[in-house]
């Protein structure tokens, strides 16, 4: 493998700031997804489309023909998350760095990275073993609408024999892992109003209400100190864990305390004490403020009592919740918790149903083994904390999903420093190259 000259094609793609919930950054969103068709062409796609969007277009492509051989369709995306704050990264996060063998940049491992290694080990294939689709959307982070739009549409571009999806990672260094189950979220803006207009704390303070206050009040009330959603009926179609599920994560090597010194590095941790921690991450909803804004929070100091505050906020769905009944039940709740003189609106961003995978279609065997031969550990299945939007649609077709990645847990995406082991990268090539050539094997069933 010749490892300079992908790090150099990497650190091209990793250099644009491809934002999806920016609208500042919509033409880098659109020069990554030209980097992704010229890399499409590059495999031999003869036909490379862009779908649905002029900004976060998804990227279509259809590999080689290979008669007789089944269809593997490979969904990964090419935005990222905002890369602030700025001031807490080691190096910029656009300008792609190496240091101690691991690669520092926003998209290192979520998800560029990732789509890099899934088309690299097409390459060094040589000649494709199987038929190659591409869906390599650019809106990920920014909940899929136009992926979805595209889906709705036109839902035979999800026609294939099994879908890889490389967007996830292992659940410990050395331990491989596919994944049966994702959270979805519901991602909300909650604004409060309480007068016209903002007003003299002097003159008023003592009588008139304050849009902050209201907005912790309300904050604070829906979820207690005791980690436990204050929403009616959120609970309601939550279900525990099977045995079988307790007693396979018994056997992953996750410690409560290394999670919380080495991973967390807070001093505690919190939530409904009365589950593990893997049950809190993986099988209950949680409740999250992102951020709060409104008042002043300038430099300098000024006595004001705002009228109008608003949190982003999301809740994460676990299996058997649904988006639209869990949108329902938090707008609900809020109207419940704010006093009469407050006014509350609940604006939704983006959303996403949970995921429920089965893993015993014989193609996750051929990932199984793959991982066993180059890293020495076959794929353990866990369940993930995150979302993949566009997961339940993708299997809408019947392919089995194959859930998986190459990413360590410490990647810190989302956050400052995120980084891909080059390890990591290297073995993950080698893998997918393995898993394609495997699969290559087998005949195709659903003759796409
Ligand atoms: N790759 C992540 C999802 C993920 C992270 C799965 C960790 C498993 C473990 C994905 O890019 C992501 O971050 N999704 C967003 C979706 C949301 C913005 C709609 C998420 O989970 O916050
Ligand atoms: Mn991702
Ligand atoms: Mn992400």
């Amino acid at each position: 493998m010749d490892s300079d000259r992908l790090l150099r094609e990497l650190t091209e793609f990793l250099r644009i700031p491809s934002v999806s919930t920016l609208p500042a950054h919509n033409s880098d969103c659109r020069r990554a997804a030209e980097w992704v068709a010229a890399e499409l062409r590059h495999v031999g796609c003869r036909d490379v489309q862009f779908l649905g969007s002029d900004t976060h277009p998804v990227v279509w492509g259809v590999g080689p023909q290979v008669p007789g051989a089944p269809t593997l369709l490979l969904y990964g995306h090419y935005d990222v998350q905002p890369p602030d704050p700025l001031e807490e990264w080691t190096a910029p996060p656009f300008a792609p760095t190496v240091r101690d063998g691991q690669l520092f940049a926003r998209g290192a491992a979520d998800d560029k990275g990732q789509v890099f290694c899934l088309l690299k080990a097409i390459e060094s294939c040589g000649r494709p073993p199987v038929n190659f689709r591409f869906l390599i959307e650019g809106e990920e982070e920014y909940g899929s609408k136009v992926l979805f739009d595209v889906l709705r549409r036109e839902p035979r571009r999800t026609q294939a024999d099994a879908v890889l999806v490389a967007d996830m990672a292992y659940v410990a260094p050395g331990w491989p892992a596919v994944y049966t189950a994702l959270r979805g979220i519901a991602y909300a803006e909650i604004t409060v109003r309480t007068a016209k207009s903002d007003l003299h704390s002097g003159e008023y303070g003592g009588a008139a209400p304050n849009a902050h206050e209201e907005l912790c009040r309300l904050l604070g009330r829906l979820k207690g100190p005791d980690g436990k959603i204050n929403v009616p009926g959120l609970y309601r179609s939550v279900q525990p864990p099977s045995k079988a599920e307790r007693a396979l994560w018994k056997q992953l090597p996750f410690k409560e305390r290394e999670f919380l010194t080495r991973r967390v590095q807070a001093k505690a941790l919190v939530g409904m004490k009365k589950y593990s921690v893997l049950e809190r991450l993986w099988a209950l909803p949680t409740f999250e403020i992102h951020g709060i804004t409104g008042g002043f929070t300038g430099n300098g100091a000024k006595t004001v009592i705002p009228a109008e505050a608003t949190a982003k906020v999301s809740l994460r769905l676990v299996p058997h919740q649904t988006l639209l009944t869990v949108e329902r039940q938090l707008a609900a709740a809020v109207q419940r918790l704010v006093p009469k003189y407050v006014t509350a609106t609940v604006h939704f961003l983006h959303g996403a149903d949970p995921a429920v995978i089965e893993v015993n279609h014989p193609s996750f065997a051929l990932l199984d083994r793959a991982f066993s031969e180059v890293v020495g550990r076959g794929t353990v299945a866990a369940r993930a904390g995150g979302s993949i939007p566009v997961i339940p649609a993708l299997r809408k077709s019947g392919a089995p999903v194959i859930l998986t990645g190459i990413g360590l847990p410490d990647d810190r995406l989302h956050a400052p420093d995120e980084k891909l082991d080059l390890q990591q990268l290297w073995d993950g090539i080698r893998v997918f190259q393995r898993f394609y050539e495997l699969l290559g094997k087998t005949s195709s069933r659903n003759g796409v």
